[in-house]
């Protein structure tokens, strides 16, 4: 049997491990004359019945659209209309009749997570409706272009993050990273002994990310450029409304990228919360809230998504990590990994070391949610074009404030406006020479004194003293305030700041 070309890239740690479980039965032959009984009784698994479970049902209320009950801007008529699930014309009258979703402890539903099993001791790999869920979720936003591919659910992409990194670095192998990045993963990394090696980043309106020159030369000439590093093992991108940036790579930029994965043999980790928040370009916010686009679910597949790496690569190479935390609930600590078979087994040898299997509580609220209320894959994906439309009026409040300000008119800011996600890289335009990281930490004094909280990319660098000269920017983001006052008057108060800033000389 020939081997994946993932499976000469996993760790030799992950590759040795090995799953067993006491209270499962002998693996050898059984004995000449054995016939298994027909009716077995389990004196076995130390499972508690569940009638011994407190909780008899669960009762889920739920609401049409985001901020439903606290909304402060008025929503079109023809906006309800269009929301109100019982006024629909799809599947989702029959399914969804009220705004509770109602978990009983038994259920003769396959496509349902009952609380007898959703509260049990279960699976490693996730809980097969929920596991049959992501699979087909997958098979319609980013089908995969290669065979044999798998998912197992996760405790959300932090803990998918852990996972490959187990899964591909032994110590002193090396990863690729973009040089801002969501940096908790270098903690990943460190722990199984990897190096982190940091790609230029291109950070402007018209960039796409990964300074693809540096990323090709770093690659032909590595052994003079790295010299003493094995080559890398994998390349870890955040592809879509990159953190901290906001940039998004298109899909000629990834047939480049997996080009160079095939010819220097590398994997490819995309990680992916916000990628489904797809947002317009800036539009001068509107005095009231259109949720109603009349954007169908397949036009937002084809002209709105950017295709995942999944969908380009036919070797097998792509590990996608996903997460309910940004379009479900951070809370629930539920995701899951999408990667060739011999990947996710290995992850899930590992999952059963580590996390045993994901909250079963998490598992039947997410799926029986998807399910009962939306219908399944469109009727889920019909809630997150609610949410992207949500996004995108609150980057444009941000932005517009932005944009209306003396320090955007007078040119020492400008901000890129992303086409996903929820941040925006807010650059600082230093005069020739300055002092970057003393300057942007006076300024993120100043603006905390303003009463305003941003991040600056420094924090977010691989390498400072590698990213210093690219670190002139702050990440903004518009996913947490409370409503649009509040994000026009952050926008205010950051812009009002940095002016000040500027006319004392870049003085506190
Ligand atoms: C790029 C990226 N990866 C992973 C995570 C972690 O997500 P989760 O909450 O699913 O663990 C985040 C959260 O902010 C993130 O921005």
């Amino acid at each position: 049997m020939t081997k994946s070309t993932i499976s000469n890239l996993i760790s030799e740690r992950a590759a040795g491990r090995e799953t067993t479980h006491f209270a499962t039965g002998p693996s050898d032959e059984p004995p000449k004359g054995f016939k298994p009984h027909p009716k077995p009784l389990p004196l076995h698994w130390g499972m508690p019945n569940n009638g011994f479970f407190p909780i008899d049902s669960i009762d889920v209320n739920l609401v049409d659209y985001p901020f439903q009950k606290s909304l402060s801007l008025p929503v079109t008529n023809a906006s309800l209309e269009n929301l109100s699930l019982n006024s629909s014309t799809d599947k989702l009258v029959d399914s969804a009749k009220s705004n509770t979703v109602r978990i009983d402890r038994f259920t003769d539903d396959e496509n349902l997570i009952d609380i007898s099993k959703g509260l049990q001791y279960s699976y490693t790999n996730g809980l097969a409706p929920l596991l049959k869920f992501t699979k087909e979720f997958i098979s319609r936003v980013h089908k995969p272009a290669f065979e044999d591919w798998e998912t197992i659910i996760t405790t959300g992409a932090g803990d998918g993050l852990n996972k490959v990194a187990d899964l591909f670095l032994d110590p002193e192998d090396v990863i690729l990273i973009e040089e801002f990045t969501f940096t908790p993963f270098l903690a990943n990394i460190r722990s199984v002994g990897g190096i982190a090696v940091p790609v230029k980043l291109d950070i402007s309106q018209k960039s796409e990310g990964i300074d693809l020159e540096y990323l090709e030369d770093l690659l032909e000439n590595w052994e003079t450029l790295k010299p003493g590093l094995k080559k890398p093992k994998a390349l870890y991108t955040i592809a879509t409304g990159q953190n901290p940036t906001g940039l998004t790579q298109g899909v000629e930029f990834r047939k480049k990228v997996i080009a160079l994965a095939d010819k220097y043999d590398f994997a490819i980790i995309e990680d992916d919360p916000y990628g489904y928040l797809t947002l317009p370009p800036f539009q001068k916010p509107k005095s009231f809230l259109k949720l109603d686009t009349f954007l169908t679910v397949d036009d937002y597949i084809k002209d709105h998504l950017t295709p995942s790496y999944l969908t380009l690569d036919t070797k097998g190479r792509v590990v996608r990590i996903e997460t309910f935390s940004k379009l479900f609930a951070p809370g629930l600590r539920l995701g899951f990994i999408v990667g060739h078979k011999d990947a996710i087994k290995a992850i899930s040898n590992y999952a059963a070391l580590v996390t045993r299997f994901p909250s079963g509580t998490s598992q039947l609220i997410v799926n029986n949610v998807i399910q009962q209320r939306f219908g399944g894959v469109d009727g889920w994906l019909q809630w997150i074009l609610k949410m992207r439309i949500t996004y995108a009026h609150r980057r444009d409040v941000l932005l517009d404030a932005i944009y209306e300000s003396e320090a955007y008119k007078k040119k020492y800011i400008d901000i890129i406006d992303p086409s996903a996600g929820m941040f925006a890289a807010l650059i600082v335009n230093f005069p020739e020479g300055t002092d970057i990281a003393a300057k942007i930490k006076l300024l993120e004094w100043k603006l905390i004194a303003y009463g305003v909280g941003v991040v600056p990319g420094l924090n977010m660098s691989v390498d400072k003293k590698f990213s210093l000269a690219r670190a002139n920017f702050l990440r903004l983001t518009y996913a947490p305030a409370n409503n649009d006052e509040e994000l026009k008057e952050a926008g205010v108060r950051l812009t009002k700041a940095v002016d000040e800033f500027f006319e004392n000389g870049l003085e506190f």
